[in-house]
């Protein structure tokens, strides 16, 4: 576990790496409208996860993000989520810049590592931001999801 301590929009918060659990992934998975799931499936989501970085403000968890995949040819970005009364305050780029961070840690052992991530609707805006395109503009096919 790494901490580091910050202020971002004048708020004082703690950057965290691989410490979320299954009750606060849940309490930011329905605080941003996405419903909750059975901790023991959550616990063993967070197990496999590559990396994560938790987000805190007065030791209460505000955001999060994490990645999962190979850590050398393939990776994703998922969950990427912050809590209402907090977006709108840089915190997205904070949970972002943190998990680019150790994306160019993993490119040191391949620096053609592909990262992916599927954007909900009206979110592209966000992550074009740190460089993401769409696969339509990057000439590629549609990306395919299996429900
Ligand atoms: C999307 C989300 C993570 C952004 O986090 P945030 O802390 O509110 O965003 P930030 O304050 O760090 O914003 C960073 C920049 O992105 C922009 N941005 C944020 N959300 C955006 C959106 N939906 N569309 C376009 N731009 C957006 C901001 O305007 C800001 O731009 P600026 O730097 O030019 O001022 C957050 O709103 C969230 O958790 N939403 C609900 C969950 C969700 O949909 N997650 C994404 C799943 S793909």
């Amino acid at each position: 576990m790494n901490d580091t301590h910050k202020i971002v929009s004048g708020i004082t918060i703690t950057v965290s790496e691989n410490r979320i659990s299954a009750d606060e992934f849940n309490y930011l998975t329905s605080q941003v409208g996405w419903g909750t799931r059975a901790s023991y499936i959550v616990e063993e989501a967070l197990q496999n996860t590559a990396h994560s970085v938790s987000i805190y403000a007065d030791n209460k968890i505000i955001g999060y993000g994490r990645l999962i995949g190979d850590k050398t040819i393939f990776l994703y970005i998922q969950d990427i989520m912050v809590v209402p009364e907090y977006q709108g305050k840089k915190i997205g780029i904070e949970i972002m810049n943190a998990l680019l961070d150790k994306i160019n840690e993993y490119k040191q052992m391949n620096s053609d590592i592909r990262t992916y991530l599927g954007a909900s609707k009206g979110k592209e805006q966000f992550y074009e931001k740190f460089g993401f395109k769409t696969r339509a503009s990057a000439d590629l096919g549609e990306g395919m999801i299996l429900f």
